[in-house]
């Protein structure tokens, strides 16, 4: 069957507090609604339309140009949202999937299975229901003695008896086309909060005959997000869909409740995340690495057994056998190759790093292309700025640079050479160099003797 699919978000989302659309608030590190997008690509509607109206840019920017949009300017409810389709829905005779942007825990399975059930049977629609464990805010469903549904009460239209009801919809429906479209055109809003009902379409279909199946799922995956507390539950359920997910793959999770994975990330087998890691955006990691604890890695290219201790790394790569930390701060554009050791207390920025070098104790080291083989004593940095302009510096392979030197961009350090302890550099060294480039050592014999003899004559002079 032709399958498309509306989803509703044009809606305020008030009770979120927020001068932001609601379906562009991020859970698991995406936007709620990429993660409803998701799950219908997956169920098969690629054929997809949004219903937009309040901060519509916002959602337009999430969702670009591969879906169509309808623009619901006044938001008088659910069912005036689904009439604003009603171009993108004529002439269509397969299925419509109806949901809410704001249910990022439906998945493409669940939908999916829905679809099958609905197909194989002569229902004008299907909606997917849960048992609630606290039904507050939803829409209770209705059934009749034979357990068929008959309606949708929402909670505040409900009665103190349909109140005690736990199952709830789930705001997610299919329906046939053409009956979509004429259950539509007949809902009023007659009801507490005056708006055009979407549920009401259900009672609508079966009082003109048709049957209305329901497929239930569980509580979690139909949880809509209206609050910040529901924004955290969500948050904390497809986080732990998602550690699990890699748990499953081969990746030893010590404390899942304190480690938080974005949806986009992978992670190789027999590596090892403790707590307090957050692995967010495009971020890669290989093989047998050890992450964290305490480390946030966001769009990092992690290779095959890297060490990864208490860092901070932004859109970087970090290649095979090179370990990192702890407390070091790895920013963008910097690309640390393998077998490399950058230590304590260590700030990298758009520097590239060859293989086997050492940065083992403090430093910072800003617009830099290092060879391999390379050691930087203590508290080696460069002056790559000069409060106008950044510049380069560049370090050749083999090199060694004394403890405390800094090296003042543009500058070039050539192969094989060595940079004396203390140095301030701010011409090239040449190859198979050594460069001294600090003041040299004086030393002042007796120079103690003579400074206590000077004191003692002063005091004799002001008390004689
Ligand atoms: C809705 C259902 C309720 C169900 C619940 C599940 C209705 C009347 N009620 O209630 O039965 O249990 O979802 O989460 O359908 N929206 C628009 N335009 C509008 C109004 C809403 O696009 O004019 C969008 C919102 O942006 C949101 C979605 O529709 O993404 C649902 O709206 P919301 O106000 O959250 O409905 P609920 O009260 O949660
Ligand atoms: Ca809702």
């Amino acid at each position: 069957m032709n399958i498309c699919a509306v989803v509703l978000a044009a809606g305020e989302g008030k009770r979120m507090k927020s001068i932001h659309a609601k379906v562009v608030h991020k859970a698991a590190g995406r936007p709620l609604i990429d993660w409803v997008r998701d799950a219908l690509l997956e169920a098969g509607a690629t054929d997809q339309a949004y219903i937009v109206g309040h901060r519509q840019e916002e959602v337009r920017a999430v969702l670009g140009e591969q879906v169509a949009y309808v623009l619901q300017e006044q938001q008088l409810g659910t069912g005036h949202a689904v009439m604003q389709a009603s171009h993108f829905l004529e002439g269509r005779d397969g299925c419509t999937l109806v949901v809410c942007g704001d249910t990022p825990m439906i998945t493409g399975d669940t939908l999916k299975r829905m679809l099958t059930e609905f197909c194989e049977s002569d229902c004008a629609a299907f909606l997917i229901t849960a048992e609630a464990p606290n039904p507050t805010g939803y829409g209770r469903v209705i059934r009749n003695g034979n357990g068929n549904v008959t309606s949708i009460v929402e909670h505040r239209d409900a009665t103190e008896e349909q109140l005690a009801i736990k199952e709830v919809n789930a705001g997610m429906y299919c329906f046939r086309t053409p009956l979509l479209l004429s259950a539509l055109g007949k809902i009023g809003s007659r009801n507490k909060q005056k708006e055009y009902y979407l549920t009401d379409t259900i009672e609508i279909l079966i009082k003109d005959g048709h049957s209305v199946g329901a497929f239930k799922t569980g509580f979690e995956e139909i949880i809509g997000v209206n609050d910040r507390v529901q924004l955290a539950s969500a948050t904390a359920l497809l986080n732990s869909r998602i550690v699990e997910r890699h748990m499953r793959n081969g990746v030893t999770v010590i404390d899942p409740t304190c480690t938080y994975i974005d949806g986009q990330a992978e992670i190789g087998m027999d590596t090892v995340i403790y707590p307090q890691s957050y692995i967010q955006g495009e971020t890669w990691i290989g093989t047998e690495c050890v992450i964290g604890p305490n480390t946030r890695l966001l769009n990092v290219k992690v290779g095959n057994n890297v060490r990864l201790q208490q860092i901070v790394a932004e859109d970087c790569v970090i290649d095979d056998s090179a370990s990192v930390g702890p407390f070091s701060h790895i920013r963008f554009g910097t690309h640390i190759a393998s077998g490399c050791r950058i230590g304590n207390f260590t700030e990298l920025k758009n520097t590239t790093i060859g293989s086997n070098s050492r940065m083992v104790h403090q430093g910072y080291l800003g617009d830099v292309d290092v060879g391999s083989n390379v050691n930087l004593g203590a508290n080696c940095s460069v002056a790559n700025y000069d409060g106008q302009v950044k510049e380069r510096t560049r370090i050749g392979s083999n090199v060694f640079i004394g403890t405390n030197s800094t090296l003042v961009a543009p500058v070039e350090v050539k192969d094989n050479s060595y940079v004396a302890a203390g140095s301030t550099i701010t011409d090239t060294v040449p190859e198979f160099a050594l460069s001294i480039a600090r003041a040299r050592q004086i030393n002042k014999e007796n120079w103690v003797i003579l400074r206590n003899r000077l004191r003692e004559i002063r005091e004799i002079k002001k008390n004689p």
